[in-house]
């Protein structure tokens, strides 16, 4: 079952890829139209693309066959090899929708991208129902305040954490509210047996019909705002480091003021490997943190540190053993967090000073790279590496 879903979703991020990629769409318009309008289905195009939550991959597909139906009519083309699994997924869908008219798929079209339109208001206003501060109004976080401390949990452990872009926009809104609650300390961590696979992979392939460049200019926004976030953060901040992190998880810690970790913790940062560069301002912060040439094994060489290593390089503050790890961190926290709050603040704000324009500057550098790596062929191919590899098992 794994390996079909991986197959399938792997299907559509190429799926997606292509369509952004395709030409202006012309439509047979000399028939009295039984379905809907090209205005309609135009609209319904764009709607698409202003979706936040995955319908998943039957559904997409579905989507995609519908478009092709309406945009150039039944399957024509030849049916790809057994092998060439991407097209053959994406061939079977179109095929699938037999011959029904163009007027009749814009139709179809339309009429699901309403239903989807309508589910997704529908629980966004359900969120929105849910009293200010309390987790369950956050779609991909648990938001909790207690004792003074108010912790936020990244919650997606079956993808272990991996960062959506709806996650991006949660923990970015999660950081402002907590900046402003009465808590003396913020604690960030994980669910489920990882802190954070990073970047969720699958993100580079929601690409709005602008193109790649539009979508990757997106991206840039959104990660600049997103380490911003961290850059700003007035009160203390602590990772709690649960399991093994990667790529942007590990990069902002060196903009945390403490990080606790178990023993069972890695920290991986494979940016080259992924065709792409450092983020989260660790192309300054871990080369001032441990010293230029164990940051380059990180950051160029994409070294993965075991937990006391990383505590020996200064990039964590202390390790626990597994078994003792909740207790003796929340100890030391409950601890912390007694202590005079505006004095944390005050102290924090004091070191922070002297650097804040210069995180601001390495931010905005960092994110200017990332757009033209996000756009490059050695990126694109390797994230398209590493879904076959998957599908593959
Ligand atoms: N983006 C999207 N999906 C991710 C992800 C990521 N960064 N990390 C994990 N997932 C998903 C997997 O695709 C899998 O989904 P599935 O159950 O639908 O197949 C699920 O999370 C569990 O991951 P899996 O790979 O089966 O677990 P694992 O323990 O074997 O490996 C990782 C975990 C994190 C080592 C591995 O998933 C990985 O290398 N992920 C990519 C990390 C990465 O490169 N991040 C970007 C850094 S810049």
């Amino acid at each position: 079952m794994a390996g079909v879903a991986q197959r399938s979703a792997a299907v559509w991020r190429f799926i997606k890829l292509r369509r952004s990629s395709a030409p202006s769409l012309t439509f047979h318009t000399t028939a009295a139209p039984m379905g809907a309008t090209v205005e309609e289905f135009e609209e319904a195009k764009s709607k698409l693309s202003t979706m936040r939550s995955d319908p998943g991959n039957e559904v997409k597909l579905k989507i995609y066959a519908l478009f092709k139906q309406a945009t150039q009519g039944p399957c024509n083309t030849p049916k790809p090899g057994m092998l060439d699994f991407i097209n053959k997924a994406k061939w079977d869908a179109w095929k699938s929708l037999g011959s029904i008219s163009q007027d009749q798929a814009r139709q179809q079209y339309c009429d699901l991208i309403g239903s989807m339109l309508k589910a997704e208001e529908g629980s966004s206003a359900r969120a929105a129902a849910q009293p200010a501060g309390v987790g369950a109004a956050y779609q991909t976080l648990l938001v909790s305040t207690e004792e003074n401390i108010t912790t936020i949990t990244m919650n997606r452990p079956a993808k272990k954490n991996a960062i959506t872009t709806e996650m991006y926009k949660e923990i970015i809104a999660a950081l402002e509210q907590a900046a402003k609650d009465d808590s003396a300390i913020t604690v960030f961590t994980g669910a489920g047996d990882f802190y954070c696979s990073g970047n969720d992979l699958t993100s580079f392939t929601r690409i709005p019909e602008a193109g790649m460049e539009e979508a990757a200019k997106q991206g840039a926004d959104l990660l600049r705002s997103y380490v911003r976030a961290y850059i700003d953060f007035p009160k203390p901040l602590v990772a709690v480091v649960n399991g093994p992190a990667v790529g942007i998880s590990v990069t902002v810690l060196g903009l945390f003021d403490l990080v606790y970790a178990t023993e069972q913790a890695s920290f991986h940062t494979p940016f080259t490997q992924l065709g792409q560069s450092a983020e989260g301002c660790s192309s300054y912060t871990f080369p001032r943190i441990m010293g230029p040439t164990k940051a380059n094994e990180m950051l160029l060489f994409n070294k993965k540190l075991t937990a006391d290593e990383a505590c020996r390089l200064g990039l964590v503050t202390e390790v626990f053993p597994d078994s003792c790890f909740l207790s003796e961190v929340w100890r030391r926290l409950r601890a912390h967090a007694r202590l005079p709050r505006q004095s944390l603040v005050l102290s924090k704000q004091l070191i922070r000073s002297m650097e804040k324009e210069r995180l601001y500057a390495v931010n905005d550098a960092e994110v200017e790279r990332l757009m033209e790596r996000w756009t490059s062929d050695e990126c694109i191919s390797a994230i398209m590496s590493f879904f076959q590899a998957k599908a593959k098992l």
